[in-house]
């Protein structure tokens, strides 16, 4: 999206605000449904990365399910149009009334309530017969990649022994034992997620080398339908990034062949590589602050709209959005939360930068991850197709988060 459609689309809306082209977004799940090919697939978006309606929809006219993370996302993806059949649902801890919900969705239930622990499978086992239904389950495994070829930042690998998430190869034999003496659950699929951000397709291989050689043992007792080798396809932050979403599908898809499971549909769950790139998030230059030879500029911005550089060191493009590039003069941005990580880097904007800035590739785990810390509002939220506005939500104000806070008091 360039400066001057920037600019026009927060008009109505201030800042800050998310500016989403859905056009891009749309384009980007047919590109990755393309390298399918003739295979049997399912892209289930991870929910997660941005939950906007507007942009749901859009991956869900595409043809694509969800992968949701909780009941208020089942519900969401619900209300946006995606089958229950096409919703799985990740989680180390869901509660009984979510998994209620996944269990007695539309008319089958989810296409799958991914196991992410042996002890899980008695408790789905006992929701699904007190509702009297059969439940689809998939077992999420932890396929146990050294968190070193994860090559990721440590707080976005999961698929490594020492992460909360799945059940590890090793307990692969008692969930299948506990499986078999739950009724009420059909093992339809196995799932791997090693990790998020992968620039390069070899961890991603490795977690579903991992998924693939397990699925062939359990093939030998069980029917299985598909093999779910995860999100985690990583975007250009401004570093690189080597790999296309088609590189990881291809990749997968080899993997799969190699090991003789044709008959087993694909499933991926990308969140970030759908939405990364086409959301940007607009801020305001309060002011600038310069002490001798150190230069801040301080946005309307930061950590609480933006959580990714406070929380993983994440580096975000910024340009000045409504005025031409200044010059190479370096500024330290920073937002305006009352933390030192509240802090987006050091960026090249000139000799006296002033007004809007655009903070680049922030779609995914953006807006979703906002807060009102600080009693700062949750920004707005702006779709962009063919070039014009098609939907806004404002920003929510002051003085919906003070009657929020005052809610519970007496
Ligand atoms: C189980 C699962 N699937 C998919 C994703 C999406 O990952 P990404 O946004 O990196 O594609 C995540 C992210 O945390 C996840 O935990």
């Amino acid at each position: 999206m360039n400066p001057i459609l920037l600019a026009e689309a927060v008009k109505s809306v201030g800042t800050p605000a998310y500016v989403y082209d859905l056009d891009a977004i749309r384009d980007g799940v047919r590109a990755l449904k393309a390298a399918f090919g003739t295979e049997r697939h399912h892209i289930a978006y991870a929910v997660k990365a941005n939950s906007a309606a507007e942009i749901v929809r859009t991956i869900a006219r595409e043809g694509a399910g969800a992968d949701v993370v909780s009941g208020a996302e089942l519900g969401l993806s619900l209300a946006c149009g995606i089958a229950a059949e096409r919703i799985v649902y990740s989680g180390v801890a869901k509660r009984d009334d979510e998994l209620d919900r996944a269990i007695s969705s539309g008319t089958d239930g989810i296409g799958a309530i991914q196991v992410e622990s042996v002890e899980e499978i008695a408790r789905i086992e006992a929701r699904a017969a007190f509702m009297g239904w059969k439940a689809r389950v998939s077992l999420r495994i932890n396929p146990g990649v050294e968190l070193e070829d994860l090559s990721t930042h440590a707080h976005i690998a999961t698929g490594h022994d020492e992460a909360k998430f799945g059940v590890p190869i090793t307990d692969v034999s008692r969930a299948l034992a506990a499986l078999s003496r739950a009724p009420h659950l059909v093992l339809v699929g196995l799932t791997a997620h090693g990790g998020s951000q992968f620039t390069t397709t070899a961890p991603y291989v490795a977690s579903a080398k991992a998924l693939f050689a397990l699925a062939r043992e359990v093939l030998k007792t069980h029917k299985l339908d598909y093999v779910d080798a995860g999100g985690g396809f990583g975007i250009d932050y401004g570093d690189g990034c080597e790999a296309t979403p088609a590189d990881f599908v291809r990749a997968a898809l080899e993997e799969k062949k190699a090991h003789g499971l044709d008959a087993l549909a694909l499933y991926v769950e990308p969140g970030r590589a759908l939405v990364g790139s086409h959301g940007v998030l607009v801020g305001r230059i309060i002011q600038q602050k310069v002490v001798s030879d150190r230069r801040w500029v301080m946005l309307d911005t930061g950590m609480n709209d933006l959580m990714r550089p406070a929380l993983y060191g994440a580096k975000h493009r910024i340009e000045l959005a409504d005025r031409a590039h200044q010059g190479d003069r370096a500024w330290r941005v920073v937002g305006p939360v009352c933390e030192s990580s509240d802090d987006f880097g050091e960026h090249a904007l000139g000799e006296n930068p002033e007004g809007l800035v655009a903070i680049r590739d922030a779609g995914a785990y953006g807006y979703s991850m906002a807060s009102r810390y600080n009693g700062r509002a949750l920004p707005a939220e702006v779709f962009v197709s063919e070039g014009k506005v098609i939907a806004a939500r404002a920003r929510d104000d002051d003085e919906a988060w003070i009657k929020d806070r005052l809610a519970a008091g007496r």
